[in-house]
């Protein structure tokens, strides 16, 4: 048996080793094998026993989302954060680093970048950094996870995926929702064919509060922030490119939005290249917490899912009956995924699988993102086979 063969059959009998087919959406364009050397310790080792593969992790960005991604790094046997960088990087990071194990602390991205021991990084920082990071990452021949969006510019991703292409590295994108226990499990209804062709994709997506002012202003708007994800899950849970997008959107959550030309609340139509149609419902203020609901309908059947919430007791009385808001928001409601998404990830490094969401899924949804943009602003149907002419049409938009 090859040392791989070895460490595979350990990882099975221990039940590590992921499958690889749960997702099958888009073209894999940046997969390869990756240049980044991964340490395989004791392939060598004591008769009757082995030791764990270890990624080693640096974690560039260590706001709400990086955090998540190295708490949630550590606990895995097979994985180790050996590094974490932050503009901010100070006592209290250090501090943070310490009580997690984590030895080096930095403000400088490269240091973890150029870091010889590191296999893997992941890009946590503000959107606008992402594309010179991956480019970076990919020139060292580290394997990345990158969160979403990978740019607010569709030619900046393009880029960056050729960086990633050419390098052979790996890189997955930060779309947490498709591990999500539920929406995973219209997902598998889909592909199994339990609800036969597929005819309509409906995604409710609100926010329980809209972010501040100054989040706005930098966003990227409604589309290209918010909208990306359920852009990415329509993709996922049809199985199907979008072609057509055509968007209703409003300003009726608070007026700062129209100050920087972007909308709160969003209807959006999706014509899908399978000939299914699509409808995702967008508000940035959802008074009830935060509302996160699929239903996938076909010539079958229906898979519908309502919102999990922190407990399912329903109080019953003369005045009504009562049962507890829906989880308060992302880091509530996809604790699960985030959890997943990472350890998927580091398992498709240490047996070479497919990744879930790859690149190419990332410049996909900011396609579809862009498009919205474009039929908000013109106010009609725009195919994704415009968007090369519109892109130079309405350059000061993109
Ligand atoms: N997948 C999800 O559910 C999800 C949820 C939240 C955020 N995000 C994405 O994650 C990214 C970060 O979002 P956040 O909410 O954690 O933001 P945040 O502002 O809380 O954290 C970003 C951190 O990155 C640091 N940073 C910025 N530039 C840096 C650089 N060059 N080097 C090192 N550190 C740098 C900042 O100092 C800050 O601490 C964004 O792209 C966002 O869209 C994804």
């Amino acid at each position: 048996m090859t040392c791989t063969a070895t460490i595979r059959a350990y990882l099975q009998k221990s039940g590590s080793l992921r499958s690889e087919k749960l997702f099958d959406t888009g073209s894999r364009s940046d997969q390869g094998v990756g240049r980044a050397k991964i340490q395989l310790f004791g392939c060598a080792g004591k008769a009757g026993g082995y030791n764990m593969i270890k990624i080693k992790i640096g974690i560039i960005g260590t706001g709400r989302i990086g955090k998540i991604h190295a708490d949630n790094l550590i606990r895995f046997p097979n994985a180790e954060v050996v590094a974490v960088s932050d503009l901010f990087a100070g006592p209290e990071l250090e501090a943070w680093a310490a009580v997690r194990g984590i030895g080096l602390v930095t403000k400088n991205s490269l240091e973890i970048i150029n870091h010889p021991d590191i296999d893997a990084v992941f890009i946590c920082s503000s959107t606008d950094t992402h594309v010179p990071l991956i480019k970076q990452a990919a020139q060292a021949g580290k394997h990345i996870f990158c969160e979403k969006p990978v740019s607010m510019d569709i030619a900046q991703t393009e880029e960056a995926l050729e960086a990633v292409r050419k390098a052979g590295v790996k890189l997955q994108i930060g779309f947490n929702r498709r591990f999500d226990h539920n929406f995973k499990r219209v997902r598998e209804h889909v592909a199994a064919g339990t609800i036969g062709d597929l005819h309509i994709v409906k995604i409710t997506s609100r926010d329980p509060s809209p972010p501040p002012k100054e989040y706005i202003k930098v966003s990227g708007g409604l589309f290209m922030d918010m909208a990306i994800h359920d852009f990415d899950m329509a993709r996922f849970l049809s199985g199907s490119e979008v072609e057509e997008v055509y968007v209703q959107g409003a300003v009726l959550v608070d007026p700062v939005f129209a100050e920087f030309g972007d909308v709160d609340t969003a209807i959006i139509t999706l014509r899908f290249a399978s000939g299914a149609l699509g409808v995702i419902d967008n508000s940035r203020k959802a008074v009830y917490g935060y509302d996160q609901r699929v239903e996938v309908f076909g010539c079958k059947g229906s898979v519908t899912v309502a919102n999990d919430h922190p407990n399912s007791a329903v109080v019953s009385g003369a005045d009504g009956v009562v049962s507890e808001k829906p989880l308060h928001f992302f880091l509530e409601r996809y604790t699960q995924a985030y959890v997943e998404e990472t350890q998927i990830f580091i398992d498709s490094l240490i047996n070479d699988t497919p990744l879930p969401a790859d690149g190419n899924d990332g410049l996909q949804a900011e396609r579809i993102a862009l498009a919205a943009k474009f039929s908000y602003v013109l106010k009609r149907p725009v195919k994704l086979s415009e968007l090369t002419e519109l892109r130079h049409q309405m350059a000061e938009m993109v």
